[in-house]
C-alpha cells in the first residue's frame, strides 16, 4: 500500500498533516496509556533490576540526542507514534521516571516492562513489572492526576484516552517454550485460554476503572523473530511454525474474547491489533515496505543478541532504516513506523 496515497486520500475525513495523525476530526484524545511488554516500554526497567535492559548503546543511537533510554529500539517505539499520530505527543515517558513533568502525567505515561508477559510467572523469570503490579501503578497515576486537576477533569481524562496493551510473546518465547513448568501443565490451546482469561480480566478492570477505549495487540509471528529462528529454525534459520502456529490460535481466541467484551462493556470500544498478519507480510515481503532484511537484527551478528548482549562493543549494520529487526527481538524505529501506519487506519476505525 502506498501511505503517501492513503493520506491524501483519507485527509478528505482525517487530519492527515505530514502523514502522521489520523484522527477523526471531531474527536481528541486526551492521553495515551500503556501497559505490557517490551514493545510499550520506554525505560520503566532503568529504574528496576532486572536484566532485561536497554538503556546503552546502541540502543537509542537514532533517538533524539542519540541517547539511549531504556526504550528497545535504535530510537522510538509504538508507544511514541501512536501518541503521535492520535494528536497527543511526540514521546511517552515512563511512568516510574522520577523527573516526568505535570504535562507528561496529564498527557499519559507507559506503565510497560519491558519481559513481561500476563503470566505472573513470565515476570518473576525475568525479575521485570507484572502486569497486575503495572495496573496497581495505574491506580496511583489516577490518584496523582485527580489530586492536580480534581475528580471531574481526572475523569474526562481517563474517559478519553486510548489505552495499549501489548503482551503475550514473553508468556510463550521466555515461559513456555524455554522452562518446562508450564509445558508439563498445559498443552499451547490450555496456555493459550489461560493468557486469553488474563487478558480479558485487564482489559475489564481497566474499563472498571475509567477506561473506554481500549488497544489490546496480538502475538507477532512468534516464529519468525530472529533468535526463534537461531535457536529453532535449523541450519536455514526458517520461521518456526510450531510457534507461529501457536500465535494463530492464541490471536484467534484473543480477538473473539475481546469482541465479545466489548458487546457487553458499556460505552467500550476495544480494538484488537492484529501484530501477526502485517509482520508476515513485511517478513516475506521486506522489499514491499522499503526494508532490505527482516529475518535478523541490525545489532551485532543479528541472530541472539539483545538486551545486554547487545551493547556498546557491538558492531550494527550500516543503515538501520533498512533493517525490520533492531536487536534479535525488537523492531527498529523504521519498523515501528511502517507497522503503526499499516494498523493505525483500522484502529480508529474502530476506536472512534
Ligand atoms: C464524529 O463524527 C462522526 C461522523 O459524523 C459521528 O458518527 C461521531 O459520532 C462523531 N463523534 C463525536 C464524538 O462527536
Ligand atoms: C465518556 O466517553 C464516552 C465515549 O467513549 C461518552 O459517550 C461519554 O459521554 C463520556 N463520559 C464522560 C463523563 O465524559
Ligand atoms: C538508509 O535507508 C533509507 C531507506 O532505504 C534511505 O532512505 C536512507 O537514505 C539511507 N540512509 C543512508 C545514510 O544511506
Amino acid at each position: 500500500m502506498n501511505f503517501i496515497l492513503f493520506c491524501l486520500y483519507t485527509s478528505l475525513y482525517f487530519h492527515c498533516n505530514k502523514g502522521t495523525v489520523y484522527l477523526p476530526k471531531n474527536v481528541s484524545v486526551s492521553a495515551i496509556i500503556a501497559f505490557g511488554d517490551s514493545l510499550l516500554d520506554v525505560g520503566n526497567n532503568n529504574y528496576i533490576k532486572t536484566m532485561t535492559k536497554s538503556n546503552f548503546l546502541p540502543y537509542g543511537k537514532d533517538f533524539v540526542g542519540g541517547k539511549p533510554t531504556g526504550r528497545f529500539s535504535n530510537g522510538k517505539t509504538l508507544a511514541d507514534f501512536f501518541a503521535k499520530a492520535l494528536g497527543v505527543k511526540e514521546y511517552v515517558p515512563a511512568y516510574l521516571n522520577p523527573f516526568i513533568t505535570d504535562k507528561d502525567l496529564l498527557t499519559g505515561v507507559s506503565f510497560a516492562s519491558g519481559g513481561t508477559g500476563y503470566d505472573p510467572l513470565t515476570a518473576t523469570l525475568s525479575s521485570v513489572i507484572p502486569v497486575k503490579i503495572q495496573l496497581e501503578m495505574f491506580k496511583q497515576y489516577i490518584w496523582r492526576v485527580k489530586r492536580k486537576v480534581g475528580e471531574e477533569a481526572m475523569k474526562n481524562i481517563i474517559n478519553n484516552s486510548v489505552f495499549f496493551v501489548s503482551s503475550s510473546s514473553n508468556d510463550f518465547l521466555v515461559t513456555y517454550y524455554s522452562v518446562p513448568i508450564r509445558r508439563l501443565q498445559y498443552d499451547i490451546p490450555a496456555y493459550s485460554n489461560k493468557l486469553v482469561k488474563w487478558a480479558i480480566s485487564l482489559v475489564q478492570d481497566l474499563h472498571k476503572l475509567g477506561a473506554r477505549k481500549i488497544v489490546v495487540f496480538s502475538a507477532p509471528p512468534l516464529g519468525c523473530i530472529p533468535i526463534e529462528r537461531t535457536l529453532a529454525g535449523g541450519s536455514e534459520r526458517k520461521c518456526v511454525d510450531e510457534y507461529n502456529k501457536a500465535a494463530r490460535f492464541f490471536n484467534k481466541k484473543l480477538k473473539e474474547n475481546l469482541q465479545f467484551l466489548e458487546s457487553t462493556l458499556p460505552q467500550s470500544k476495544i480494538a484488537f491489533s492484529d501484530f501477526y498478519n502485517p509482520l508476515i507480510s513485511i517478513i516475506e515481503n521486506p522489499r514491499q515496505y522499503g526494508f532490505e532484511v527482516a529475518n535478523q537484527g541490525c545489532c551485532g551478528t543479528g541472530k541472539f543478541e539483545m538486551s545486554y548482549l547487545c551493547n556498546e562493543l557491538s558492531t550494527t549494520c550500516q543503515n538501520d532504516s533498512t533493517f525490520f529487526f533492531w536487536d534479535s527481538l525488537h523492531p527498529t524505529e523504521k519498523g515501528c513506523d511502517i507497522y503503526s501506519k499499516i494498523i493505525l487506519p483500522d484502529l480508529v476505525k474502530s476506536l472512534f
